[in-house]
């Protein structure tokens, strides 16, 4: 092990332990010191669910980066094990950026982007990023002699070899396929593919998908690409967007194309964009298969648009819960894993419960809760709910009905700078909003409306003594409401 690796994994152990828990997410995965951002490797290795990310363990800022690691069963009770890759060596010095994991001959093998500087013939120095392997046992990983595997010299000649990176490998009939993020000279977001028959060498096949109306952003990262029902899904976040009325917001984007694909080819004839999140804290997802055919995506809950976090907190970046993906009516649906139910306790219901004006129930609150709301056919035109509030911080979700849109609004969640605080969407469904389940983990409420069509994920950093739940309606309606708490015993 390098010297780098073990500074890290001593570090990390040692620092943890001066991080309360209670100050951390109970069932989403959080830094174990320092910073976290994208998830890596999501994937599934000798029956657990591997999630590696993004990760600078030496202080709450974004720096060389290295890779945690964390497992779990369920993917709701997750177990810490060492940082599994540090920028140790030449090829990967600038850092160990965001890839994937795949297993192969038994072993576990990362694929991450490597990022260095070279010194260009008129002594300036400029940066390269390159796709480099590791291969391990689910613990410990060895760097390949061969690194990189895949340069930005293999690319067609317009293409960048600064920005080039965050590959997506997959095996399918015996060949390894490998997606990454890129741009060129003309297209300023595009994702290329390679193929190898054994992971080390790669041959460049083509241009899969590109930006070409302009309109997606520049830089596209961390695609993802896989088959979901009868299309073929292509994912990725690009940088810089300029907001699309309520679909797409300013700044970095998650998004997703529904294509169809012909391997043979590969060729992927793609439809048009959607947001995969509606909310201010959803970036650079990622998606594995579990043995028993669901396909789960997870995602960073954070944005490199509104990173803020309490002075006194020394970490920071958390990750969304993992969500179970469906083809429905040509969209995504996005729903909590099922998992998630075992972990039900104290249920609380009402049923017809009346609204008129502010109300609150007793017994409906918390922070970490799994809360649904139903809401009958009624004549109101504003239904709102402040989550996580007292008198002094709440986080708001108001349904205009007229407009058939919802308002997030964390402006009073406890934020000590001036980011993004307020949301729009567009409520998909043309008959409106009837129900709203909210996922509250301490620092975070995912909303996920009318059973997943879409979903908002918001961050919030409210101190946990702001546990109530209050219910507004500008005239009398009635709902249904459910809660549990999730406790993991
Ligand atoms: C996305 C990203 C990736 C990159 C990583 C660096 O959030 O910028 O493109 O690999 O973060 O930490």
């Amino acid at each position: 092990m390098s010297e780098k690796l073990e500074k890290a994994r001593l570090y990390e152990i040692e620092e943890a332990k001066n991080i309360p828990q209670e100050e951390k997410p109970a069932f989403h995965v959080s830094a174990p010191v320092g910073w976290i951002n994208d998830p890596n490797g999501f994937s599934v290795f000798k029956g657990k669910v591997h999630l590696f990310y993004q990760y600078h363990p030496y202080s709450r800022d974004w720096g060389p980066m290295h890779w945690g690691h964390s497992v779990t069963e369920d993917m709701i009770r997750w177990e810490q094990l060492p940082a599994a890759l540090a920028p140790d060596q030449e090829y990967d010095r600038e850092g160990c950026f965001s890839g994937s994991a795949i297993e192969a001959d038994g072993k576990q093998a990362l694929i991450y982007t490597g990022v260095t500087t070279e010194k260009l013939p008129d002594g300036k120095e400029e940066v390269r990023q390159n796709q480099c392997l590791a291969w391990g046992d689910g613990k410990d990983y060895v760097k390949a002699e061969k690194n990189p595997v895949v340069t930005g010299d293999m690319l067609p000649e317009k293409c960048s070899r600064v920005d080039f990176r965050d590959p997506k490998v997959w095996e399918d009939n015996g060949t390894y396929h490998m997606l990454v993020g890129c741009r060129s000279e003309e297209i300023p977001g595009q994702v290329v593919l390679f193929s190898s028959k054994d992971l080390k060498e790669w041959k460049f096949e083509t241009i899969l998908a590109s930006n070409e109306s302009g309109k997606i952003g520049t830089m596209w990262e961390c695609p993802d690409f896989f088959q979901l029902g009868s299309k073929r899904v292509l994912i990725c976040s690009p940088q810089d967007m300029k907001a699309q009325k309520y679909e797409f917001h300013n700044g970095h984007n998650s998004v997703y194309f529904l294509g169809d694909y012909d391997e043979k080819t590969h060729t992927f004839v793609k439809e048009l964009p959607h947001a995969l999140d509606y909310g201010m804290d959803f970036y650079a997802p990622q998606t594995t298969e579990l043995p028993d055919g669901r396909r789960i995506m997870i995602a960073w809950m954070k944005s490199w648009d509104a990173c803020v976090i309490p002075n006194s907190q020394v970490w920071q970046g958390m990750m969304t819960l993992p969500r179970e993906l469906e083809l429905k009516d040509g969209k995504i649906w996005q729903t909590p894993v099922r998992e998630i139910e075992k972990y039900h306790k104290n249920p609380c219901r009402y049923d017809h419960a009346e609204i008129n004006q502010e109300t609150t129930l007793c017994g409906i609150e918390g922070r970490t809760i799994d809360l649904t709301v139903l809401l009958e056919e009624d004549e109101f035109q504003t239904f709102s709910m402040k989550l996580a509030a007292n008198k002094e911080y709440e986080t708001s979700f108001t349904y205009h009905k007229a407009e058939n849109m919802l308002e997030i609004d964390r402006t009073y969640c406890g934020v000590t700078k001036d980011v993004v605080c307020v949301r729009k969407l567009k409520i998909s469904n043309p008959e409106g909003l009837k129900k709203m389940r909210f996922i509250l983990d301490r620092q975070s409420i995912e909303l996920f409306l009318n059973d997943g069509e879409q979903v908002a994920t918001t961050a919030i950093c409210t101190p946990l003594e702001a546990q109530e739940i209050h219910f507004y309606s500008d005239k009398k309606i009635h709902i249904n409401v459910e809660k549990h708490s999730i406790v993991k015993l």
